[in-house]
C-alpha cells in the first residue's frame, strides 16, 4: 500500500482519563484507505529530547469527514508532549503502515486491554459495516484503565473483565465465559502477556486468530530492524510484516 506524509489539523481532543487521550485528526483533503490494525508514525515537535516519531493504532476513521482518530496512552516524553497538543494544532503523520486485520469471519471476537484497545474501534466498525456485530471483551487491572467502554456499542456486544473485578467479570480476559461462546475468529491486540494467552487459547482450540503486537519501534518502514519478533516462520518486523500476525505463527512466541 502507498505510504503518505502529510499534516492533519486536530479538529477535537477529547481526554478520557488522567492517562488517556483522543485526537481527532482532519486530512487536509481526502483521506486514503487505511485498514483496521494498521499504524501512524507520529511526529513529536517541541521536544528536543525526542527525535523520533512514535507508533500509535490508527483508532477509528471517518471516511465522510476525512477523519483518523488516536487514542493515546501518556507513558513518557513523547506521549507526553502529544497530551499537550490543542485543537487547531497541525501533526504530522506517515500513514497507513503494516499489515492490518482481515474483518473475516461471521462471529468473531474482539480482545483488547491497555492501549491495545485502539485499533479495536476501527476494526469493530470494519466488522459492522460487512454486517457482522462482533463480541467486544475489554480488559484491564481495574475499570479505570479501560479508557473507552461506551463506543463500541454501536456496532458490538461489549464484555469487560477487570482482575479486581470493578466492572464486569472478576479475573483475566481468558477467563470470561465470552470465550465459551462459539466464534470463529478472535481479532487480539493488548500488553504481551494478554496476547500470549489468547493465542495459547485459539491455537488449542483450532481458532483462527490474530494477534497485534506493540514491539518498540524507530523507523517504521522495516530498514532499522528494531522491532523484529521472533515467530515461527523466523525473524519477522513488526513494523512491515506485522503488527497483526496468525496467531499460528506465534506458537513459540506464546509459549516464552
Ligand atoms: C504498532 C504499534 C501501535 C501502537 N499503538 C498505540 C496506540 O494506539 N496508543 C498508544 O498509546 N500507544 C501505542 N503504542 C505504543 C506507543 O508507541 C508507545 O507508548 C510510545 O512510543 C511511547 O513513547 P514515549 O516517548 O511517550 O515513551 P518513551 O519515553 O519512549 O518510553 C516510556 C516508557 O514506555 C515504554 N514503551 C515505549 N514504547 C513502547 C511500546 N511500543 N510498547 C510498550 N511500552 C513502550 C518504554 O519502555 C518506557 O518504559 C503502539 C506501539 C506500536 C509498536
Ligand atoms: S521499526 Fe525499523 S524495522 Fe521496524
Amino acid at each position: 500500500m502507498k505510504k503518505y506524509i502529510d499534516n492533519f489539523i486536530i479538529a477535537e481532543k477529547r481526554v478520557c482519563s488522567s492517562q488517556y487521550f483522543v485526537l481527532v485528526l482532519k486530512h487536509p483533503s481526502k483521506l486514503p484507505q487505511v485498514l483496521p490494525g494498521q499504524f501512524v508514525e507520529v511526529e513529536v515537535k517541541g521536544n528536543k529530547d525526542v527525535y523520533l516519531r512514535r507508533p500509535i493504532s490508527v483508532h477509528d476513521v471517518d471516511v465522510e469527514n476525512n477523519t483518523l482518530s488516536l487514542l493515546v496512552q501518556i507513558v513518557g516524553k513523547g506521549t507526553t508532549t502529544l497530551s499537550m497538543l490543542k485543537e487547531g494544532d497541525s501533526l504530522s503523520l506517515v500513514y497507513p503502515l503494516g499489515k492490518g486485520f482481515s474483518v473475516e469471519g461471521e462471529n468473531p471476537l474482539l480482545v483488547g486491554g491497555g492501549c491495545g484497545l485502539a485499533p479495536l474501534l476501527y476494526a469493530a466498525r470494519c466488522y459492522s459495516q460487512k454486517g457482522v456485530r462482533p463480541d467486544v471483551l475489554l480488559g484491564g487491572r481495574t475499570a479505570d484503565l479501560i479508557p473507552i467502554k461506551d463506543e463500541f456499542k454501536p456496532f458490538a456486544n461489549v464484555f469487560f473483565a477487570t482482575e479486581d473485578g470493578s466492572l464486569g467479570e472478576k479475573g483475566l480476559v481468558t477467563q470470561h465465559p465470552v470465550f465459551l461462546s462459539s466464534h470463529d475468529r478472535i481479532v487480539a491486540c493488548g500488553p504481551n502477556p494478554m496476547m500470549k494467552a489468547v493465542a495459547r487459547y485459539a491455537n488449542e482450540k483450532d481458532i483462527a486468530c490474530e494477534v497485534s503486537l506493540e514491539n518498540s519501534m524507530a523507523c517504521g518502514i522495516g530498514a532499522c530492524l528494531c522491532c523484529v519478533a521472533d515467530t515461527d516462520k523466523g525473524h519477522k518486523c513488526v513494523c512491515k510484516e506485522g503488527p497483526v500476525f496468525d496467531a499460528k505463527d506465534l506458537t513459540k512466541w506464546s509459549q516464552n
